[in-house]
């Protein structure tokens, strides 16, 4: 039997001096353990009969009016609290970790995420800095992405919670290494506008963090792609000529390795010489796509990613490392530290003891307290491999393709974009509708297979066209769910134009 904790054994004394008669350990070791125990169940309980529960079920008022409770000044007893996480939480999660999740780009989670979940939270690491193992967790973990995208020696990076943050990373790297780390101090006050390039259809994190660093959004060049979706080169070339006549500053071209509405991959070793030739920072975004490298047979179609100066890609998407997972690879770490550090005297390192083990994390990024996002990561890829990882990437992609070929031999239905990778967008089209219609037609199928709970794809435009768009970035899902899905979308669809 274990011992409880010195606050009854404190309170029996009555002899506190300045201390409180309470901290925040368990009042009774045994009986916390009972509930973690619970907790764990109810958790793997939720994992294992995620397919019979709707995809997604709309959190109901009563729920969200429980949530808008005043500030508690007293407790709660523990089991309340897990009863409510359990019967109102849980099954209104966004869906993500059932097989027919197919919106936007989620990854769907492991269930053996639970376990170092479970761990990062026992040992509470702050990876900002200092000596202990959390940060050669991270460390490792930096060394497996150097070699994943054959980055060459002095190569680093830094976890992040995902590839909106690494995207602001890397670029803050670029626009210090063409300005001069000088700008840390005085700002963007002198010297021509700096500009950059990526394709229209980069993802919108890119626009923001020039926004955030105070570049300013228009100085994100939108180059036009072809049609495949990919950035076209001559426009770009044109696009920079112009921008130095009229003494602007190009520093930084962007690629896409999978862009967020169709999947396209842009040239991206062409861009590499490009940007070499033109003397240009070279960033990737590979938020989902870059992980393609991990299957044999899809690493050709990234050739030119390891000649990035920076790439930003996501653990949380097509790794399903549970969120939060992302990823900054820099080829020169020394950039990334130029760009970010800082080492006052509360923070200065030493050569031994518990302020040693320099550089620190917090002199690569923005963040001083960090999280033990490395844990994770560190245990998906250990546990499954790369190998299997990478299979599953095929897969996905594999399934792709043949959703795009029973589109395409279905006469009500449309593909409206070529399938590059692993994201198909298509539309119900009976026919005899003009493009308004169409458009409020494929939107409400969309929310009609959501709220039904059978399947949740997203929408998007692929040019004027509103498209159904199932992005597969799911290990759970089968091309029974997909033919499921095409019949469910089909029977919608005519039960809707019926009614019309
Ligand atoms: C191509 C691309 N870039 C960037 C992002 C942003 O990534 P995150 O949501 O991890 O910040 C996404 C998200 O889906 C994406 O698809």
């Amino acid at each position: 039997m274990q011992a409880d904790n010195s606050n009854a054994g404190a309170k029996a004394a009555g002899k506190h001096g300045p201390d409180e008669p309470h901290n925040l350990e368990p009042d009774s070791w045994p009986e916390f353990r009972r509930t973690a125990h619970e907790a764990l169940d109810a958790a793997i309980n939720h994992l294992q009969n995620r397919a019979q529960a709707p995809v997604w079920q709309r959190p109901p008022d009563r729920l969200r009016h429980g949530l808008r409770a005043p500030l508690p000044r007293e407790g709660t007893d523990s089991d309340a609290l897990m009863a409510r996480i359990v019967t109102e939480f849980l099954p209104h999660d966004v869906g993500n970790t059932h097989a027919r999740f197919f919106g936007w780009v989620h990854g769907a989670g492991t269930p053996e995420g639970l376990i170092p979940d479970i761990f990062a939270a026992a040992m509470n690491a702050n990876l900002g800095g200092r000596d202990h193992i959390a940060n050669e967790v991270e460390k490792q973990v930096i060394s497996w992405c150097v070699e994943i995208f054959s980055f060459p020696p002095g190569a680093g990076g830094l976890i992040l919670s995902g590839s909106s943050m690494a995207t602001l990373v890397a670029l803050k790297a670029a626009r210090e290494k063409h300005g001069g780390t000088g700008l840390r101090d005085s700002g963007l006050r002198n010297g021509p506008p700096l500009v950059a390039y990526a394709s229209d259809q980069a993802h919108s994190c890119i626009a923001r963090a020039f926004d955030i660093l105070g570049l300013g959004k228009d100085a994100l060049r939108p180059v036009p792609v072809d049609g495949d979706f990919r950035m076209d080169l001559n426009a770009l070339e044109t696009m920079i000529r112009q921008d130095r006549a009229a003494g602007r500053q190009p520093f930084c071209l962007i690629g896409t390795a999978g862009s967020v509405n169709v999947g396209a991959i842009d040239p991206l070793a062409a861009l590499a010489d490009l940007a070499a030739r033109e003397g240009l920072w070279f960033h990737v975004d590979g938020a989902f796509g870059a992980l393609a490298v991990l299957e044999p047979t899809l690493r050709p179609r990234l050739e030119g990613v390891e000649r990035a100066d920076s790439l930003a890609f996501d653990f949380h998407k097509w790794l399903h490392v549970n969120y939060d997972a992302g990823f900054v690879l820099m080829r020169a770490a020394e950039d990334q530290r130029r760009a970010f550090s800082e080492r006052p005297d509360y923070l200065a390192g030493a050569a031994r003891g518990l302020a040693a083990g320099n550089p620190w994390a917090c002199e690569y990024g923005p963040e001083l307290s960090r999280g033990f996002r490395a844990l994770k990561i560190w245990y998906q890829i250990a546990r499954f491999g790369t190998t299997r990882l990478g299979a599953l990437i095929r897969m996905n992609c594999a399934q792709a393709q043949a959703l795009g070929q029973r589109v395409r031999a279905t006469p009500a239905l449309t593909l409206l974009a070529p399938v590059a990778l692993n994201i198909v967008c298509f539309r119900f089209d009976p026919g005899g509708l003009g493009g308004p219609e169409l458009d409020r037609l494929n939107s409400e199928i969309v929310i009609r297979l959501q709220e039904q709970g059978r399947a949740a794809p997203s929408n998007t435009r692929i040019g004027s066209a509103l498209a159904i768009r199932v992005n597969l970035t799911n290990h759970r899902t089968r091309m029974a769910d997909l033919d499921a899905l095409t019949k469910d979308v089909l029977q919608i669809g005519r039960e809707l134009t019926a009614g019309e």
